[in-house]
């Protein structure tokens, strides 16, 4: 008996402060005309002070267990996908983990820049689909803001933060994630990056001074490579799950340049209007931005149970791929709001804590005592 992978949840969270094209003018030398003809772009959202990829992560996440219907308990894995996490190590997975109180849940970041959702939701498919685990966590979630040299015209106006989370559940129903393709360039690196802050080049003084530590782009570079790969990863799950673009439904890129979706539907020869757009109120969200677009196409009525859709994206690495499924909505009928227990959750970790620490006070004075080891 197969077992199949289905998106059985959806949730996101936005920051409530927005950046619009007028914001940006008072900001650097730009007009609403260049961004919007150029982009698409009228508006981004700009997380708060109290704001990170891993609480947004985890709003996100909560919504889309209420969506499915199930208890943060019943996960059994997280995967974070992230260009902007929270620190180098932990994983920000594991935040979100300790914060919805997913006690069974491995848990994991996942670095593919942009088309970091897709290879996430592709990896948390084959588990399912293996018999490994019955239900994952996928999220997508950036402070991109954070990263975005605000005098860096060529960047400032692209970016956005966010997030968007995906329930993935077994089910001997056929259905749900069906193919995808992954693929990678890394010559293409220095394209798109963030030079400092990593163990090539550590945070100093200088690369501060430099600006390193901004998001680095190569614009015009990165605009043709994204136009060359869309339409083709897009053809390339249709063929393998032997179907034809006409059946595909609804295609849902990753939000970064409304010319970069017109060229993919142009490659497709599909009208512009099977593709789902939200990059003008959103932005360029990375990682976020497909789960972002989902979750609006289900609010607007555009996705339907049985629906063939195709998740396709780009970005830094360089990275593209594409994900086939079938919509399928909760497996079970009746929805469930999840109530997230925040204080009990930061109860059960502040216990922890001291446990780790009573611990640490018996076994530790036993380490002393063992014998050093010879050199
Ligand atoms: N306002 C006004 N003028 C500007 C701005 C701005 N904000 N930014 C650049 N310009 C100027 C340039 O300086 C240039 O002037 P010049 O001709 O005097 O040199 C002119 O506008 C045209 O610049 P181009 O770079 O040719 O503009 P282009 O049409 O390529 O648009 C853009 C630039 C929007 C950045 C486009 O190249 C693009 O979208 N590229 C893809 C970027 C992307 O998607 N990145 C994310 C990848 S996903 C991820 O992993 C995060």
């Amino acid at each position: 008996m197969s077992i199949y992978a289905h998106i059985t949840g959806w949730g996101i969270a936005v920051p409530e402060k927005k950046l619009t094209n007028n914001d940006l003018m008072q900001m650097v030398e730009t007009s609403d005309e260049w961004i919007v003809s150029r982009t698409g772009i009228h508006e981004r959202r700009i997380a708060g002070a109290n704001e990170s990829t891993a609480t947004l992560a985890s709003k996100a996440a909560l919504q889309a267990l209420s969506n499915a219907g199930l208890s943060p308990v019943e996960v059994d894995l997280i995967i974070v996908a992230s260009s902007t996490p929270e620190y180098i190590f932990p994983a920000t997975a594991c935040l979100v983990q300790d914060h919805i109180g997913a006690t069974n849940a491995g848990a994991f970041d996942l670095s593919a820049a942009c088309t970091g959702f897709i290879y996430a939701l592709s990896m948390a498919a084959s588990q399912i689909r293996t018999g490994a685990i019955k239900s994952a966590l996928v999220i997508g979630s950036e402070t991109l803001s954070r990263f975005v040299n605000w005098e860096d015209r060529e960047t400032c106006i692209l970016f956005g933060d966010g997030a968007g989370a995906f329930v993935l559940q077994a089910s001997e129903a056929p259905g749900g994630v069906l193919t995808s393709a992954l693929h990678s360039d890394g010559s293409g690196a220095k394209s798109l990056m963030l030079p400092a802050g990593g163990s090539r080049q550590p945070t100093t003084m200088e690369t501060v001074r430099q600006g390193m530590h901004y998001i680095q782009m190569n614009g015009r570079e990165i605009f043709r490579f994204a136009t060359r790969v869309m339409a083709k990863a897009t053809e390339k799950v249709v063929d393998q799950a032997g179907l034809k673009i006409e059946d595909v439904n609804l295609i849902i890129p990753h939000q970064a340049n409304q010319r970069i979706i017109e060229a993919a539907a142009r490659g497709l020869k599909l009208p512009t209007e099977r593709f789902m757009v939200n990059l003008d109120h959103y932005g360029n969200t990375s990682t976020a931005s497909i789960p972002l677009a989902t979750y609006e196409a289900v609010e607007q009525g555009r996705l339907q149970p049985g629906d063939y859709i195709v998740l396709v994206g780009f970005g830094a690495g360089l990275t593209w791929g594409a994900l086939l499924a079938q919509w399928s909505g909760p497996l079970s009928k009746t929805q469930r709001r999840v109530r997230h227990f925040g204080t009990l959750n930061r109860a059960r970790a502040l216990f922890r804590q001291v446990t780790r620490r009573i611990e640490g006070m018996i076994w530790g004075r036993e380490e002393k005592e063992k014998p050093k080891s010879r050199k």
